[in-house]
């Protein structure tokens, strides 16, 4: 029986196909096969004979159907399944796969880097969760203080309201004047985070640019060309831009910039001469040193730049549409 056993096991793995399984079926359990024989020969033995052939042909034949059943459907499924060619390309995610684009707000930002590092600004990098300090305090707003009223936000922790996710970038001003001595230039762009509904013109989150410049003899003329300068650089050579006279506690003057662009007056963002507290709280003599600082939305940028009609619209994922820019 083991060489039996060890032929069948042979002949089997040897069978490529339906065809060539049937054989080696016929040859081991059909009527000439061994076990067939050998079964017929069984009424004539001992009872005690009987019952030990009987037991080992049964197991054995038992072996031959289940390994032949086995390699059937294994020939089976590898019909089935053709082999994986894990250099194809991938599957697209949408629809057909398209090439992809720049989003109209990294646009704008990309070319805020690029008009502003022209003009000697270096891009600084900023935490978005900002301490009560840097977010207000050191920027002559005090708990009490109502302007806090107009970025009315969220806290981390509103027992203790240490910590928030930053209302504007304008946090970044003193922390980078406490590790940075004039004079520098620099913007900082981010998110920043406020309690705001939602409308066409107004979002709970939204990109800012901050920018801010200290030095020897920086007067309001140096904001003023700065923001010419860049605004024409990024809306067009013919763009004007007027201020309004404004408030913020951390500017004296403080000004709302406006550009005039496509015919329309359209406020841009916030600006003013940096507050000499505010240069004190960074570190800064504002005997000798002086400052302008702006904020402005990188969206709002692009919606003007760009004739949208509603802010919300970059933040959906309407590709037909954001391709458009
Ligand atoms: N932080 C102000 C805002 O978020 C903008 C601003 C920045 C104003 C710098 C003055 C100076 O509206």
């Amino acid at each position: 029986m083991e060489n039996i056993l060890k032929d069948f096991n042979n002949q089997l793995s040897k069978a490529q196909n339906q065809n060539e399984i049937e054989k080696v079926r016929v040859q081991f359990l059909g009527k000439k096969s061994f076990i067939t024989e050998n079964m017929k020969t069984l009424p004539n033995l001992s009872a005690e004979k009987r019952g030990q052939l009987g037991k080992d042909l049964n197991s054995l034949k038992l072996t031959f159907q289940e390994a032949i059943n086995k390699k059937v459907d294994n020939l089976e499924m590898a019909a089935k399944f053709t082999p994986i060619d894990v250099s194809r390309p991938g599957k697209p995610l949408y629809k057909e796969s398209r090439t992809g684009h720049m989003h109209p707000s990294s646009l704008v930002l990309k070319e805020t880097y690029r008009v502003f590092t022209e003009l000697g600004f270096a891009i600084v990098d900023s935490p978005e969760i900002e301490d009560d300090w840097h977010n207000f305090e050191a920027l002559n707003m005090p708990e009490i203080h109502p302007a806090r009223e107009m970025q009315d936000t969220f806290y981390i922790d509103k027992s203790n309201k240490k910590l928030l996710p930053r209302t504007h970038t304008s946090g970044m001003q003193v922390r980078f004047m406490k590790q940075n001595n004039p004079p520098f230039k620099i913007i900082v762009p981010g998110k920043v985070f406020r309690n705001e509904n939602e409308d066409a013109t107004h979002s709970w989150t939204f990109g800012q640019i901050e920018g801010l410049v200290v030095g020897e003899g920086v007067s309001v003329t140096d904001l003023r060309g700065t923001l010419l300068e860049i605004v024409k650089k990024q809306l067009g050579p013919e763009t004007e831009i007027r201020f309004r006279a404004s408030y913020f506690p951390y500017t004296e003057p403080s000004m709302e910039i406006d550009a005039k662009f496509k015919g329309k007056w359209l406020e841009l963002g916030g600006a003013g001469m940096v507050h000499p507290q505010v240069l004190i709280n960074g570190g800064i003599d504002p005997e000798k040193y002086s400052g302008f600082a702006f904020g402005w939305g990188v969206e709002r940028l692009a919606v003007i730049k760009y004739g949208i009609t509603d802010l919300r619209e970059l933040w959906r994922p309407k590709f037909d549409y954001l391709e458009q820019f």
